[in-house]
């Protein structure tokens, strides 16, 4: 045993680490890293019609989920990123996901049928196509299908940053579903689309008071923009879904865009050390991330890793829903963003 060895041994045993070993340290610290993934609707849509079928189906099978896992983070992260959780959710007609509430914010984009309602701190939020649904922390929400057809989601959750923090909380509430005491959620109307609010208290909270932002906004939003070139070359046709009440992000952990590109599209790349979950609306394309090409199309959802470079390519006109966690760099400095030296990526 060499001198240095017998150190470490000794450090070891008053479990203390000797820093210049920083062969081993580089390559334990900082955790696993997520890597670049598309997750396919046509491959996972299909199981959801066999996990119907199968002893789960039924009363008790409130919570269908699919997890979405990064095949660069250990199963038991569960996590599509490294801040942020991923799932696809069926909801059957009839059916009742049991009131509840967590430190976890979450929301929901909605992929397919309608007549499911969630009730969100006593607010109904009704749900159709591509709709984005807030369920900020500690907000009691519960689930009701009303309709006919099966409903699927996407649900986005800042879960492994909460889990990281060990300010996990989980409650359910008395009752199974929850009495909507307004009828219907507050929409983009009420929030100055005109310039003008109404004359309520305005409060300052961290969370948008929005809860529902419908997607026949923003897809009227994007069309305008593509038509007239307002196009960013790094994002397309870009909005953020804001809190109307600061201008800020609709959650104090998670940021979401609706990103449109025209066909023929290919944008700049850049990278953020943010990371984001793209799930997509509508066309086909791919993103190119560190220089590796990534295939898309309607309803794939893909990871795009912190500090990776990202670019994009529509091959038909396309649209996209973007959730990020960056909302938890920005406070302390964290957030950088880096254009890329030669425009694009060599692939
Ligand atoms: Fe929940």
């Amino acid at each position: 045993m060499t001198d240095d060895d017998a150190l470490a041994e000794r450090l070891a045993e008053l479990e203390a680490i000797p820093v210049w070993d920083t062969r081993k340290l580089s390559k334990e610290m900082g955790g696993p890293r997520a890597v670049a993934h598309v997750w396919r609707w046509d491959l996972l849509r299909p199981e959801f019609s066999a996990a119907i079928k199968t002893k789960l189906a039924g009363p008790g099978t409130e919570r269908r989920v699919i997890l979405l896992h990064n095949p660069g983070l250990p199963k038991s992260y569960a996590a599509a990123t490294h801040t942020l959780n991923g799932a696809l959710q069926m909801i059957l007609p009839g059916e009742i996901a049991p009131a509840h509430r967590h430190s976890y914010a979450a929301l929901r984009f909605v992929l397919e049928g309608s007549g499911a309602f969630t009730v969100v701190n006593g607010v109904r939020v009704d749900m159709d196509p591509f709709d984005l649904l807030l369920t900020p922390a500690m907000f009691w929400h519960s689930h009701t299908h009303v309709g006919t057809e099966p409903m699927v989601w996407f649900d986005g959750l800042d879960t492994p940053f909460v889990t990281y923090m060990q300010a996990d909380a989980f409650e359910l509430h008395d009752s199974r579903s929850l009495e909507p005491h307004n009828e219907s959620a507050r929409e983009a109307h009420d929030f100055g689309n005109t310039g003008m609010l109404a004359g309520r208290q305005r409060t300052m909270s961290a969370n948008s008071p929005q809860l529902i932002y419908k997607w026949s906004v923003a897809r009227v939003s994007i069309e305008r923009a593509i038509s007239a070139g307002s196009i960013d070359p790094f994002d397309g046709a870009v909005f953020e879904y804001v809190n109307p009440h600061t201008g800020g992000h609709v959650m104090p952990t998670m940021a979401c865009y609706a990103q449109g590109f025209a066909s023929g599209f290919h944008s700049l790349a850049r990278r953020r050390t943010s990371s984001s979950v793209c799930v997509v609306v509508k066309g086909r394309g791919a993103t190119i991330i560190d220089g590796k090409r990534y295939e898309w199309t309607e309803k794939d959802v893909i990871a795009e890793p912190a500090s990776a470079w990202c670019e994009y390519v529509a091959y038909e006109p396309s649209m996209m829903f973007r959730l990020s966690d960056q909302p938890l760099l920005e406070p302390f400095g964290l957030l950088r963003v880096e254009d890329h030296p030669d425009g694009r990526q060599s692939s």
